[in-house]
């Protein structure tokens, strides 16, 4: 075999080409950075039913991207595609540049996919800091001879489980309400504890489901404040599904709409208010209330 034949060989063995969206925008500054997440061609078929269709999306690795469209358009089931609840029926889903096929969704975790889920689903029975602790084990290793035995390397390992979700807590001022019972916390304060032991995986890409949902106006504007400075102070990627457009259009940078499955419009906040098919499928009376 000639030097060029075995090099072009070598070259065919170590790339792996993949188609990319040809219509696909993404925050300047992450420019030359790879993107938090690329879906190519991305669906998902159930039964009969395409639940999820030729989803082509760019996330840059600081932007906060939002997910929208009504109700049953498939927003949740594109996060379960992307934390492999769902393998998908077609397409490729990149992570930070890796290809996730084939991956758990525990490897997918640790690859740095964390989420909140539209229902909350918090160990309810658990103190807070426990629910945290939780998140933080595929962080600091703390072998289980040296738990059983309690060995100084427990103990230590302890000190910064506690230091480390003290630290996160404190985003949404929680510190107070590290002992108390999950399940007995007001419905924001367990979205806002979601969100942090979905932080405490230390994820690249945060995907937030409804993260407003059942909180008053005032929770919610405190929310939207903290979502970007989780975005400044972790420099991740954050993609977030939700029904509250005064909170997306605000803090969301690209902006994806789904309709049955489909998108059918992605651009910046503006471009999206109008819209006309984003308008007519889902936006309607809302868009008033936007640029009211
Ligand atoms: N495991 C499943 N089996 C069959 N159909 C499913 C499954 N998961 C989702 N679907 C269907 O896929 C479609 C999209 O559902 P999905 O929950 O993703 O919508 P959504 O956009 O999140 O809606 P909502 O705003 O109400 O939360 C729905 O028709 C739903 O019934
Ligand atoms: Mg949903």
């Amino acid at each position: 075999m000639s030097k060029l034949t075995d090099f072009a060989e070598a070259r065919r063995k170590s790339t792996k080409m993949v188609p990319v969206p040809s219509v696909s925008i993404m925050p300047e500054r992450d420019l030359g950075e790879a993107p938090a997440l690329e879906c190519v061609h991305l669906g998902i078929e159930f039964g009969g039913l395409k639940a999820v269709d030729d989803f082509n999306v760019t996330v840059g690795k600081t932007e906060i991207c939002g997910l929208i469209g009504p109700n049953g358009a498939g927003k949740t089931t594109v996060f379960n595609l992307l934390t492999k609840v769902y393998q998908p029926t077609h397409g490729t889903i990149m992570v930070g540049g890796r290809d996730t096929a084939g991956l758990s969704p525990a490897k997918v975790n640790q690859l740095g996919v964390a989420r909140t889920f539209q229902n909350i689903r918090l160990f309810s029975s658990l103190t807070v800091e426990e629910n945290v602790e939780i998140g933080l084990h595929n962080q600091i290793p703390c072998g289980m001879v040296s738990g059983i035995l309690r060995l100084p390397r427990h103990w230590k390992a302890e000190r910064e489980f506690h230091d480390r979700a003290m630290e996160l807590l404190d985003i949404f001022g929680m510190t107070g309400l590290a002992d108390h019972e999950a399940g007995s916390l007001p419905y924001g304060a367990q979205r806002r504890l979601e969100i942090v032991r979905a932080l405490a995986t230390n994820p690249k890409l945060l995907l937030l489901d409804e993260p407003a949902a059942g909180m008053n106006p005032s929770e919610t504007a405190e929310l939207m404040e903290n979502i970007v400075k989780i975005r400044d102070q972790f420099h991740i990627a954050i993609m977030l599904i939700e029904h509250d457009m005064n909170l997306v259009m605000n803090i969301c940078e690209g902006i994806c709409v789904l309709n049955f499955g489909k998108i059918i419009a992605k651009g910046t906040p503006e471009e999206i208010q109008r819209n006309d098919a984003v308008i007519e499928a889902y936006l309607g009376k809302q868009k008033k209330e936007v640029e009211a």
